[in-house]
């Protein structure tokens, strides 16, 4: 069974390069006046999609979104497995940094009302030079200094996979991504998150652009990235650097994830590529100058797009386990016994459900 499996997966490892190009785009000038537009506003001169519809990021206004009946529980499968060797490919593309795990059978997001299976493809982050920027979702205006992006591609099917095979050329027609979004929050303790050491010393090795790495990480897995608490808000949007085809539906986790001082330092000590003012990459000694310190796109107008939140329903027993929910179980009156029962019964019973398809896909 399990070598059946291995094959089955190896038909599927046409992993897409499209979210890696440098490009010759780039997020701000830093040398410009005050009423100057930023090259980020500039995009769609080069790449049309990017002043389309359905852009990403966008600013999500808690007061206009309401939780769901339709979204669900997202499964991540695999998310605890390593790559063979916990071998991973890690890449400072002048623009982010770029981590992929060299899988055999790739993680993959399932449920959350996604209909397919999505893949993941690779992970990159998004930051800026203070704390108070970096994200680029925002919550009711607010920016986290770092955000992580989770990037899975639609699993194609059996049958399509030879085609697909024959077509290489054709890989980005039918491009359908599924994005998880994960906010970081800086914190004072030093060890609030060790589970993102072995990322942030990986980052040592790639401070260059354009030089990619061999890592093995023992102890990393996707998982140990996820926050505690799954809620998350969905929409429909777009890749968030050129050619920003609108082709992501979106998963960002309301809960962030603690970071230290000294682990978000390391982000910011990347360097990128200086371009001139026709776009050119110069090279420039000062190592200062080049370090990527703003890698985030505006937020982009929602237009008539619904983004909902996907809340695991039971409010009276997340109150009593929410971080920093103390207060807010405080401040909540008092619920009968039996009501917080009812919905521990109600949270039970949807996680049952939940499991099956999990069984399901172990019986491959
Ligand atoms: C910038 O724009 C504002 C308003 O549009 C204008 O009042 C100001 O003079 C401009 N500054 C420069 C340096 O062009
Ligand atoms: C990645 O996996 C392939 C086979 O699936 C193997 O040939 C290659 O050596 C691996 N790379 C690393 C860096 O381990
Ligand atoms: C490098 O550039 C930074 C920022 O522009 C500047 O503060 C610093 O003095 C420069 N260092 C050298 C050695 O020129
Ligand atoms: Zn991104």
């Amino acid at each position: 069974m399990h070598s059946h499996l291995i094959l089955y997966c190896l038909i599927f490892i046409v992993a897409g390069s499209y979210v890696d190009g440098a490009g010759r785009w780039r997020y701000i000038s830093r040398h410009t006046g005050v009423n100057s537009t930023q090259p980020v506003d500039k995009w769609r001169d080069e790449y049309p999609k990017c002043g389309r519809h359905n852009q990403s990021p966008i600013n999500f206004d808690t007061s206009r979104i309401q939780p769901s009946d339709t979204l669900q529980h997202i499964f991540f499968v695999d998310y605890d497995e390593h790559p063979p060797h916990h071998a991973w490919k890690i890449f400072n593309n002048g623009h982010t940094v770029v981590m992929k795990g060299n899988y055999t059978c790739p993680p993959q997001l399932q449920g959350g009302a996604l209909v397919d299976k999505y893949e993941v493809v690779q992970l990159h982050f998004h930051w800026g030079e203070e704390d108070f920027e970096g994200s680029e979702h925002r919550v009711d205006g607010h920016q986290y200094p770092l955000e992580l992006h989770i990037v899975h591609k639609k699993r194609v099917h059996d049958e399509k996979a030879n085609d697909d095979k024959k077509e290489l050329k054709n890989e980005n027609e039918d491009l359908n991504l599924a994005v998880i979004g994960i906010f970081f929050d800086v914190v004072s303790d030093e060890n609030a998150n060790p589970n993102l050491d072995p990322v942030t010393q990986a980052l040592e090795r790639v401070i260059k652009p354009d030089e990619p790495v061999d890592a093995y990480l023992p102890t990393f897995t996707l998982q140990s990235l996820l926050p505690k608490y799954r809620d998350y808000y969905r929409y429909t949007g777009s890749l968030t650097t050129p050619p920003c085809d609108p082709v992501v539906k979106w998963s960002v986790f309301r809960q962030p994830v603690p970071i230290s001082r000294q682990q978000m330092e390391a982000f910011r000590r990347l360097e990128g590529h200086v371009h001139d003012e026709d776009g050119q990459i110069q090279t420039v000694a000062n190592a200062t100058e080049t370090r990527i310190l703003k890698n985030f796109r505006p937020v982009q107008p929602i237009g008539n797009r619904i983004v909902s939140l996907y809340s695991s329903r039971s409010a009276s027993v997340r109150a009593d386990v929410h971080p920093g929910g103390a207060s807010e179980a405080q401040g909540r009156k008092a619920e009968s016994p039996l009501e917080i029962q009812k919905s521990r019964a109600t949270t039970i019973g949807s996680s049952l459900v939940g499991v099956l398809p999990l069984l399901v896909l172990t019986q491959l």
